[in-house]
């Protein structure tokens, strides 16, 4: 299939470039992060989505691109809603002039936190913009004519090039001897990006459509997760602190008992979800031999 991947210099999106490029036509763009082989996009200029997209006609478009920063959210409303709702139309729009299949990718920050993991049927009530941007944009997906796939997932960690995830920065502070205060009252389902990218893989290439929780089996607070992962890596796990969310003085209000449940997609996945020891695992062994990081394979341009 021709599969086009808006926001492939991202963490979900280049793991995806990876995971499809092997067997489809896939086409990556990205936005301020310029990747070899890769196009310039901004899903937020309307003409310039649609020029693109009626060019290219992929048959499947992916839709990580976004404003994920929860922070930057609160902070920048506008920009917010004009990346995360505005960009997610415009490339709706087009992908309705070619009749397009859209996979969009959504969040646990849907819901407000009272009593994860929350299943695909339970209703939405988000606290924060970022959330409330995910929460519209997904509602435009599921209104439209398109075909389409809505993938929900929950703290994404694995390598990536642009280090921004949470495992990244963790092992990069502790390795610099830093001091590391993490909540233990915030409780989420923590996804290894390599298995989600599989996964909605197999889901697409059978044809799903409709709304998949795709997350890691076991819930879990970011204190232990830290602790986990500052013993797979080897680091000093004393430099890290547990403390409450609201010590940490951030603008938006977190979910504290987030995570989504996975019954639906262990029902039709062949691929067994990895718990968070063994993507932790998996992911040092990918970032040991990180130096030579690989290339996509068949990207076109
Ligand atoms: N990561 C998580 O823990 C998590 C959890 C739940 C849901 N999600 C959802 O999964 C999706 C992907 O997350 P991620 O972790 O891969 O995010 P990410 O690493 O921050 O990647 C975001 C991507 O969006 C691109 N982008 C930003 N603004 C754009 C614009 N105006 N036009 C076109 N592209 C733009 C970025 O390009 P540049 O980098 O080149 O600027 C990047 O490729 C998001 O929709 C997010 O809401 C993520």
């Amino acid at each position: 299939m021709k599969m086009l991947i808006i926001g492939a210099s991202g963490q979900i999106g280049f793991n995806l470039c990876q995971a499809l490029a092997g067997s489809h036509q896939v086409t990556g763009t990205y936005f301020s992060y310029p990747m070899p082989d890769m196009y310039s996009l901004d899903m937020t200029k309307s003409g310039t989505v649609t020029d693109f997209i009626t060019a290219l006609k992929p048959d499947v478009i992916f839709l990580p691109a976004a404003l994920p920063d929860v922070e930057a959210c609160e902070k920048k409303p506008e920009l917010c809603r004009r990346v995360n709702i505005d960009g997610t139309r415009n490339v709706l729009a087009a992908a309705g002039e070619i009749k397009a299949k859209v996979v969009f990718f959504s969040t646990d920050y849907l819901f407000d936190g009272a009593a994860g993991p929350y299943a695909e049927t339970e209703p939405s009530n988000p606290l924060n913009m970022y959330g409330k941007a995910k929460n519209e944009a997904e509602q435009l997906i599921r209104q439209s004519t398109c075909p389409h796939l809505i993938i929900r997932t929950s703290v994404v960690y694995g390598y990536e090039k642009q280090g921004k995830n949470f495992v990244v920065r963790l092992n990069e502070r502790l390795r610099q001897g830093e001091k590391v205060k993490v909540p233990n009252d915030q409780f989420s389902t923590p996804t290894y990006v390599n298995n989600l990218c599989a996964i909605i893989k197999e889901l697409v290439e059978s044809g799903k459509e409709g709304i998949y929780n795709i997350a890691g089996p076991e819930l879990l607070n970011r204190y232990d997760f830290a602790v986990l992962a500052a013993e797979i890596f080897e680091l000093d796990r004393s430099l890290i602190t547990p403390v409450a969310t609201g010590e940490l003085g951030q603008q938006a209000l977190r979910p504290l008992r987030g995570g989504l449940k996975v019954d639906k997609v262990r029902s039709v996945a062949v691929t067994p979800l990895m718990n968070v020891r063994e993507g932790l695992i998996d992911m040092k062994k990918q970032w040991s031999g990180i130096a030579a990081v690989k290339t996509i394979p068949a990207l076109v341009r």
